[in-house]
C-alpha cells in the first residue's frame, strides 16, 4: 500500500514534477492530488499533464478556521496520508498541522534554522545568504509545525557559494539539488513510516561532488 501524498505548491513547481517524475512502482507513496492557492500556479498544468486532481484553496479574505476547514474536507476526500509543501507560499493552517503532526514536509533553500522564517522566499534567501558573506548554502528538508521554517530536520545538502555569484545564480544551483534531495528524502521517511516506524532524520554527508 502506498502512501496518498498530496503536494501543496504556489509557484511554477519544478520540484512537484521531479517528485511525479521520481514516483514509479518502487516507491511507498503516490501523489494523488496538488492543493494550491493560486488557479494560474504553473504547478496545476503539471498535475493536469500527469494526471493528478487539482484543489484550489484561495485564503482570500476568509476566516483561517473556513480555510483549514475546507483544505481537511479535499484532504479527507481524496485519502490523504502525507502532505508535500513545494513552494507553497501560505502558512498551513494550524488544524491541518495538527492533523498531520510528522506527516507534512517542507523543502527551503537554504540550510535551516539559518535564512528561514516569514518573508524568506524566493530570490531573498539567496540574497540574504550572499549579503552575510556565507561561503556555502543548501537545501533543507523539514517537518512542518505552527511556525515558518522551524519544524525539525529530516535532510540537507549544500551547495557552495561561488565567486560572482547572484541570487540567481545561486538560486539555480540550490533548486538543482532540492530536486534530488526531497524526493530521496521523501523515500526515506515513507519506507519508514511503511514499516511502522517514525521518520528519523537522513545522515547529512557532503560529497566532493557537490562541492564542485
Ligand atoms: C523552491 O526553491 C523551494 O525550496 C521553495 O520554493 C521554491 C519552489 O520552486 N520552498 P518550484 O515552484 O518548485 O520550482
Amino acid at each position: 500500500m502506498k502512501l496518498r501524498t498530496a503536494v501543496f505548491a504556489s509557484g511554477g513547481g519544478s520540484n512537484f514534477q521531479a517528485l511525479l517524475d521520481h514516483q514509479g512502482p518502487s516507491r511507498s507513496w503516490e501523489i494523488v492530488l496538488l492543493v494550491t492557492d493560486r488557479p494560474d500556479a504553473g504547478a496545476t498544468l503539471r498535475a493536469h499533464a500527469a494526471g493528478v486532481a487539482v484543489a484550489i484553496v484561495s485564503p482570500g479574505s476568509r476566516e483561517p478556521a473556513e480555510i483549514a476547514r475546507e483544505m481537511l474536507d479535499v484532504l479527507d476526500r481524496h485519502g490523504v496520508e502525507l502532505v508535500l509543501l513545494a513552494g507553497y507560499l501560505k502558512l498551513v493552517p494550524r488544524a491541518v498541522v495538527e492533523r498531520y503532526r510528522q506527516r507534512i514536509l517542507n523543502i527551503h533553500p537554504a540550510l535551516l534554522p539559518k535564512f528561514g522564517g516569514k518573508g524568506m522566499y524566493g530570490l531573498r534567501v539567496h540574497q540574504a545568504v550572499l549579503e552575510a558573506g556565507e561561503a556555502e548554502s543548501g537545501a533543507t528538508v523539514h517537518w512542518v509545525d505552527e511556525e515558518y521554517d522551524r519544524g525539525r530536520v529530516i535532510a540537507q545538502r549544500r551547495v557552495p557559494v561561488r565567486e560572482g555569484d547572484t541570487p540567481e545564480t545561486l538560486a539555480a544551483r540550490v533548486l538543482a539539488v532540492e530536486h534530488e534531495l526531497y524526493p530521496a528524502a521523501v523515500d526515506h521517511v515513507t519506507e519508514a513510516i511503511a514499516a511502522g516506524e517514525e521518520p528519523t532524520p537522513m545522515t547529512l554527508h557532503t560529497t566532493t561532488e557537490e562541492m564542485k
